[in-house]
C-alpha cells in the first residue's frame, strides 16, 4: 500500500495505529503483530510508558512513534519539560513525530498566538537536536497555521485533525494541500458513530468490505493518513486490509456530499459540545 512522504522527506506508512484508550501493552503488541508500524500517542493519553514498553521490545528502526504536547503545556519552557517527560516515559532517544495537540489552552485564551509561536520555537530546537525527526500540529485550522508562519523557520509537516465521513474540514484540507502539510485523520471511523450510516453500509455491500474499511479507504483517496484505534486484533487487521479495493470517484463524491454527521463536539475555538 502507498506511503506518505512528508515535506522533510520522511516516509510514513499508509495507515497508523491510534492508541487513545487502546492503551495497554498488549494492544500495542497485537497492533505491531498485525503489521502496524506507526503509533500515535500523546502525553495527555497517559499511556506513553505502556506504548514505549511494547515498542522498545522491537528494533527501533522498525517502528515510528508520534507524541503530542498538551494544551496546558504551551510555551517555550513548558514545551521542553513536557517533551522531556514524553521521551523519558516512552524510553526512546527520539520520537519520529512531535505535534502540538491543540492550538489553545481554552477557546478564549488571549495569549494563544504567542504561546503557539514559543512552543514552535522550542520544537524547532528539538528537531535540530535530533530529538524529534518531524514537527507538526494537531487541530490547527488555517488561521492557527498562519499564526505560526509569522515566526517559524521550519514549516509544520503534519496537521492531525478530526476527519471522517460526515466531518471533513475541507477548508483545512485545502490549506494543508496548498502548503505541503500532510493531514492525518483522528477518529477516522468517527468512533463508530458512522458505522451504521446507510451510505456507508450500502458502499460496504457494493465493495464487499466492512463500513470501517470504507471510511479508511475514503481517507486514503482524499490524501489523508488515517489513525484508527482498535483493541481487537481482528479489527486491527481489518483496518489495515485496504489494498484489495479502491473507491470509484463517484463514490468518493457521494461521501464528500454527505450531510454533516458524527462530529465529536470538539473544536479549537469553541467550548466542547456534549453530543
Ligand atoms: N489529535 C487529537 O486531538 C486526537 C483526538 C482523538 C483521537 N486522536 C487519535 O486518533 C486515534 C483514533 O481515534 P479514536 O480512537 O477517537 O476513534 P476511531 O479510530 O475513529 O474509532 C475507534 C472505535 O472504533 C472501533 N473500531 C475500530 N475498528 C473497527 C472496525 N473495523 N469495525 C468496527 N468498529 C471498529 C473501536 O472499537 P474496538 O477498540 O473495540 O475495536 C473504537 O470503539 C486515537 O486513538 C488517537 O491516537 C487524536
Amino acid at each position: 500500500m502507498k506511503e506518505w512522504t512528508l515535506s522533510n522527506g520522511l516516509s510514513l506508512p499508509a495507515v497508523g495505529f491510534g492508541t487513545y484508550k487502546a492503551a495497554g501493552e498488549e494492544a500495542v503488541d497485537a497492533a505491531f503483530e498485525s503489521g502496524y508500524r506507526y503509533f500515535d500517542t500523546a502525553a495527555f493519553y497517559g499511556n506513553e510508558e505502556a506504548v514505549g514498553r511494547a515498542l522498545t521490545r522491537q528494533p527501533r528502526e522498525q517502528w515510528q512513534v508520534a507524541t503530542k504536547i498538551w494544551k496546558t503545556e504551551l510555551g517555550y519552557d513548558k514545551a521542553w519539560a513536557s517533551f522531556e517527560g514524553s521521551l523519558r516515559r516512552l524510553g526512546t532517544e527520539y520520537v519520529d513525530v512531535l505535534l502540538i495537540h491543540w492550538p489553545k489552552a481554552a477557546p478564549n485564551d488571549p495569549d494563544w498566538q504567542r504561546l503557539d509561536r514559543e512552543t514552535w520555537r522550542a520544537m524547532e530546537e528539538m528537531q535540530a537536536q535530533g530529538l524529534a525527526r518531524t514537527i507538526g500540529v494537531s487541530n490547527f485550522l488555517p488561521h492557527h497555521l498562519e499564526n505560526l508562519r509569522v515566526t517559524a523557520n521550519v514549516p509544520p509537516a503534519i496537521d492531525q485533525i478530526e476527519f471522517h465521513p460526515g466531518y471533513l474540514q475541507e477548508e483545512t484540507l485545502d490549506y494543508c494541500r496548498a502548503h505541503g502539510i500532510q493531514v492525518q485523520a483522528w477518529s477516522p471511523l468517527g468512533r463508530m458513530r458512522m458505522m451504521g450510516h446507510p451510505l456507508l453500509v450500502e458502499l460496504a455491500e457494493k465493495y464487499g468490505v466492512f463500513p470501517a474499511q470504507i471510511c479508511l479507504r475514503f481517507a486514503l483517496e482524499m490524501g489523508v493518513m488515517p489513525l484508527p484505534k482498535s483493541s481487537d486484533p481482528r479489527r486491527m487487521a481489518e483496518n489495515l486490509a485496504l489494498s484489495s479495493f479502491s473507491l470509484e470517484p463517484v463514490d468518493v463524491e457521494r461521501i464528500r456530499g454527505m450531510e454533516e454527521a458524527g462530529w465529536s463536539g470538539e473544536h479549537p475555538d469553541r467550548e466542547r459540545v456534549m453530543l
